[in-house]
């Protein structure tokens, strides 16, 4: 009989006939519309199988559905490159040996290039790499406001500015997400420094938070369509970031309607119930802060594990909140993991390696040529000494979560050498710093007395000197973890850097940092280069720049003070910064940054917008298309640029907009347009750019909207915050 059986049933699957399954599993049909999917998948979960999408199962991962097909979630830092593989259950590095990325300029550089474009090339390369490491969510880009030089991680951010900082992350997010992988914008919100961020209490008002500190997470959720979101470790009002109902009910899934993911910071859930409530979907590095003992396969133990489910099952917390979350996960999976229609991705190709060195080579600023000692012509110079710890150092090692392992990193000294020729350059360190250590300083093995001697020697007798100083990514450097603990640079480079200018006077000075710092040799320098963390081609593109190879056409994202004190975040005693341990006050308010500096009168070191380049040009005056204008309408506004010098360069023109009569108060000037015009050497253009009424808008704490006085508005074309070209008025009915 059961010989018979089994005769039918060869014959019924040969013939075609075989029995279909009844229920269609309509999830896995990517035709079908996402919601419908995602309700299907949903319907055939388990509670268990819900909750367990709500946190992580390793370092890196979350789970996904094993027995409905469904994949787990593979995360990777971010945002510079896709970090090297690391252990199942603790910080440790894995050890693969095919993990190399291509190290990415740091952030800050990419904002200083003021080019949306080379922020979508970087997106789109960073996320084939991440893509093809299988990743699938990738942690950054970072936006949080530049507000204190001492934050250890404002290298990972986009500088001061809420309106640079939205227009540079949107295609970012555009790029990586054009791979199937999910980029996930952090750390949402007021992360602002690294001291105290575990618990750090941030007060501000309504208007602060609306007007500098969102806009950017804003833009990533409403333009970009960001899929997924980190929650921060600090505290907002009294709530934690991770679960804050203001931040993330409230603005994020409220008002910006966002249909993504949270995903905490690695610990920054610390309670059941407000994680469950107040919209955290994904808990990630809970109780694994790298350092102390580590509890092995603790992910059960998560706020959004057993615990949640004991709350659940209850029916403390209905079942309908693990349902919207779950809903939220599966959404991110299909997006994701189970997109069929992603493409393969690409690792450390030619490709890459090109799009980092443009965005190095674009974001590089010149703040200072004043004998015009670049671009160097090398046959000029016999001996060129190249002078400084960062000419040779690895500075895409440490740094924190960022940390890379590039498959290669061409130094400043290799593609100087490769430039200007080994026979005439000559190395000397100058000063040491230790080794890149992650929370604890590790002191320079070498004596820094004959460092010094050794570098000054060597300057006193060669025919120029190039200087890559700055900072690095040491703790209390441009590290997370930590703030700065002073504004001076450091390891002794001021007294080097006096020394050297006494012994030699053609000294160009290449700094490398991600943050703003004290320059009081600055009165006798004629040259100085801001370089940022340039990445796998840092030392390509920095010989590039100052051979003339590349024309310079960075521009500061954020402004250099010529000391702490300067700053708002440092104008109100420890309660503004950082804090009385427990709470901090941004007291300065709106204005944070150059409308800080510009409302108070502070003359900047170097102001935000500011970079110079090796052609000239001369703008034209600005004009509007009406004189009047209604709250819906956008401004046009024209004039005319010419690149007025013998070399073909590219000009950052800005427009800022000022309200005289404001009935609250309203920074002096405000970024309000921008754009990079790239401009042979004689050629003249006329630039349009335009600027909606509604962005001249401030936000009204008592009615909780964007509003608009009906007043008169000055918009006014800039080299740079501080150099205004011309002005235009219009009025708004
Ligand atoms: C950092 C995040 C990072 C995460 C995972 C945290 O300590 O703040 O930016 O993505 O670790 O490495």
């Amino acid at each position: 009989m059961n010989k018979l059986k089994s005769l039918f049933m060869i014959l019924l699957a040969i013939s075609g006939l075989q029995a279909q399954p009844t229920v269609k599993q309509v999830y896995l049909d990517k035709n079908q519309p996402m919601e419908v999917r995602v309700k299907d998948a949903l319907s055939r979960m388990t509670l268990e199988e819900k909750v367990a999408l709500c946190h992580a199962q390793s370092k890196f991962s979350s789970h996904g559905v094993p027995r409905l097909g469904i994949p787990e979630l593979w995360m990777s830092d971010g945002p510079h490159g896709v970090r090297m593989e690391i252990m199942w259950d603790s910080w440790d590095h894995a050890g693969w040996t095919n993990d190399s990325c291509t190290a990415f300029p740091a952030l800050t550089c990419l904002a200083a290039t003021w080019n949306p474009e080379m922020s979508h090339l970087y997106g789109k390369a960073i996320g084939e790499e991440a893509r093809y490491r299988r990743k699938d969510v990738l942690l950054g880009p970072g936006v949080n406001i530049y507000r204190t030089p001492l934050n250890g991680r404002n290298f990972e951010y986009m500088g001061e500015d809420p309106y640079l900082a939205s227009r540079m992350v949107v295609p970012y997010i555009k790029g990586v997400q054009e791979n199937g992988v999910a980029a996930c914008v952090k750390h949402y919100v007021l992360n602002n420094q690294e001291k105290w961020r575990g618990h750090i209490d941030v007060e501000l008002s309504d208007r602060a938070l609306y007007e500098i500190y969102l806009p950017a997470f804003e833009a990533a959720v409403t333009e970009a369509g960001v899929w997924t979101i980190m929650g921060s470790y600090n505290k907002v009002r009294g709530q934690h970031a991770c679960e804050n109902n203001l931040t993330l009910m409230k603005i994020l899934k409220g008002e910006w309607n966002f249909d993504g993911c949270v995903i905490t910071d690695w610990g920054g859930a610390h309670n059941t119930k407000d994680a469950a409530l107040n919209g955290q979907d994904i808990e990630m590095g809970t109780g694994t802060n790298g350092f102390s003992a580590n509890k092995k396969n603790a992910y059960d133990n998560y706020f959004l594990a057993d615990p949640y489910l004991q709350m659940l099952r209850s029916g403390e917390i209905p079942v309908s909140n693990v349902d919207e979350k779950a809903s939220r996960v599966l959404r991110l999976i299909f997006r994701t993991a189970m997109n069929q229609d992603k493409p393969f991705g690409a690792l450390c190709n030619q490709e890459h390696s090109e799009v980092g060195r443009a965005v190095s080579e674009q974001g590089i600023v010149l703040l200072k040529n004043s004998t015009k000692l670049l671009p160097i012509d090398g046959s000029r110079y016999k001996t060129i000494a190249v002078i400084g710890e960062n000419a040779t150092r690895s500075l895409t090692e440490g740094g924190g979560s960022s940390e890379l392992k590039p498959k290669y990193e061409i130094s400043p000294l290799q593609g100087l050498i490769e430039k200007f020729g080994a026979d005439k350059i000559k190395y000397a360190m100058g000063y040491g710093s230790g080794a890149p250590a992650y929370d604890q300083v590790k002191s320079s093995p070498y004596n820094a007395d004959s460092l010094r001697k050794a570098a000054i020697e060597l300057a006193s007798k060669s025919d120029l000197v190039i200087y890559v100083g700055g900072l690095n990514k040491n703790t209390h450097q441009d590290c997370e973890g930590n703030d700065r603990l002073s504004y001076d640079l450091p390891f002794g480079q001021n007294e080097l850097i006096s020394e050297l200018q006494k012994v030699n006077k053609n000294i160009v000075l290449v700094m490398l940092s991600g943050n703003a710092y004290a320059m009081p040799w600055l009165s006798q320098a004629t040259t100085l280069v801001q370089a940022w963390y340039g990445g796998s081609e840092a030392g390509n593109a920095i010989a590039n720049i100052l051979s003339g190879n590349v024309n310079p056409s960075g521009k500061l994202p954020f402004t250099f003070g010529e000391k702490l004190s300067d700053y708002g975040a440092h104008s109100f005693g420890t309660i503004a910064y950082p804090g009385d341990e427990t709470k901090e006050e941004y007291r300065e308010d709106i204005l944070v940054g150059y409308r800080w500096f510009d409302t108070k009168k502070i003359n900047p070191q170097f102001p935000f917008g500011y970079g110079l380049s090796y052609t000239t040009f001369e703008y034209g005056k600005i004009s509007a298309d009406k004189k009047e204008y209604s709250a819906d309408d956008t401004i046009q506004l024209s004039f005319t640029l010419k690149n007025t010098g013998s070399r073909d360069g590219a000009e950052v023109v800005q427009v800022y907009a000022s309200e005289p009569n404001a009935s609250v108060v309203r920074p002096t000037k405000e970024l309000k347009a921008f754009k990079k015009v790239f401009l042979k050497a004689g050629e003249s253009t006329i630039v349009g750019l335009s600027v909606k009424v509604k962005d001249l808008a401030y936000f009204d704490e008592n009615s909780h909207t964007w509003h608009i006085d009906p007043s008169t508005f000055v918009l006014s074309n800039a080299s740079s915050s501080t150099d205004i070209v011309s002005s235009v008025k219009i009025k708004v009915k």
